[in-house]
């Protein structure tokens, strides 16, 4: 028993959970997912994908937990860059409310394992209405991959930790390149917008490692421990990051137990804001957008009702500051690009109110890394 023990520990690299070590692999992941495939000079984007991009009308995209917040993610990407109709679906839902389906479509499936089954139910539903199938995974030759017209291998490595980290930002990355894919090729994009895309994407992994900082990952677990004792917590965000606020939320709840819930930011007047008083931590994702001025009247507006704001703002935004309890500075990324870069404070969040409320990260309760039975 002892050599097992000595044997994790050395897996987990000097790490005291897999899932810290999985947070701190994302630059080296990023890299591994965008590799060989952005080519800044040429704007090329070669996905190797034997799928012609041109020819879909429609898209579908559907995942399971994590991985569907992804694929809300990609909704906006490839809506907004290549002008192409898309729905997101979580899988359960999917497969068993008669999707109108047609050769047209273009069915994405996400999945870290491959193995979850909703999604590879839900896939099988989207074939045999004559959609093409094209899967975002992680895991080599699992059942979804033998199953798709085609795979896009997000190459992040094996992820242990339940909570997953690593595969989201990779699986987003790859979003990224899909819709830079699917606008080349309908000309959606003008050379200097593919451009400027192409090399917000390449940045990702160095801004990630700036993300991991050690003096704003300290600062991170600092406001994490003060707000450990909340009892709930409310996330907000906008656009492409509103499913990042959705995705913090789930990981606060995965491995700390504390309640959260998410909001697209503009819908807090519709109920949420019922719930804020003094003793409500509220994250806001208030990064450089152009919808930057109506997510710090939301701001404003929580702060009106004494909740405790928590804000995630870009690099250099002092202005904004003055709005927040506690401010977790990001780095300054493309507003596209920016769900990759701001996610990670959030999982740091997750990661010290879990640890400080001494709770097992990476075996959450009740929780399984991958759901083979319905
Ligand atoms: C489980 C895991 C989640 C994961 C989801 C989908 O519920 O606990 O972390 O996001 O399954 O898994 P997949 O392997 O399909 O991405």
């Amino acid at each position: 028993e002892h050599i097992e023990w000595d044997a994790e520990a050395a897996e987990k690299g000097g790490y005291d959970t897999y899932m810290l070590k999985e947070i701190y692999e994302q630059p080296t992941a990023l890299t591994n997912t965008l590799i060989g495939r952005l080519h800044d000079e040429t704007g090329e984007v070669n996905l190797d994908i034997g799928l012609d991009p041109a020819s879909f009308k429609r898209i579908s995209i559907i995942a399971c937990g994590t991985a569907y917040y992804a694929g809300l993610v990609g909704e906006y990407l490839i809506e907004g860059l290549a002008r192409i109709p898309v729905e997101v679906d979580v899988a359960s839902e999917y497969r068993y409310r008669h999707p109108i389906v047609s050769e047209n479509t273009l069915a994405i499936v996400v999945s870290q394992s491959g193995e979850t089954i909703d999604t590879l139910e839900a896939l099988r539903e989207a074939k045999k209405g004559g959609a093409k199938t094209l899967g975002v995974i992680n895991a080599k030759g699992s059942s979804m991959t033998r199953e798709l017209d085609d795979t896009l291998y997000i190459h992040a490595g094996p992820e242990i930790g339940v909570a997953s980290t690593k595969a989201y930002t990779s699986m987003v990355s790859a979003f990224l390149m899909l819709a830079l894919w699917l606008a080349r090729a309908r000309g959606t994009l003008t050379e200097e917008r593919a451009q400027e895309l192409l090399h917000a994407a390449r940045e990702l992994p160095r801004l990630v490692e700036e993300a991991l900082s050690p003096e704003r990952v300290e600062r991170i677990r600092q406001v994490a421990e003060k707000y450990a004792g909340a009892r709930d917590y409310l996330f907000l965000g906008r656009g492409v990051n509103a499913p990042t606020a959705f995705e913090g939320a789930l990981k606060l709840k995965e491995i700390s137990y504390i309640h959260a819930e998410a909001y697209a930011a503009g819908e807090m007047k519709h109920g949420p804001i019922a719930l804020i008083d003094e003793n409500l931590p509220v994250v806001v994702v208030a990064t450089e957008s152009p919808l930057l001025e109506k997510t710090i009247s939301n701001v404003q507006e929580v702060r009106a009702r004494s909740g405790r704001v928590i804000a995630l703002l870009s690099d250099g935004d002092t202005e904004n500051a003055r709005h927040a309890d506690d401010v977790l500075y990001v780095p300054r990324a493309h507003e596209m690009v920016s769900p990759v870069v701001n996610v990670v404070a959030l999982q740091l969040l997750s990661y010290f109110t879990a640890t400080a409320l001494g709770r097992d990260v990476d075996k959450p309760r009740n929780l399984a890394k991958s759901v083979t039975v319905e």
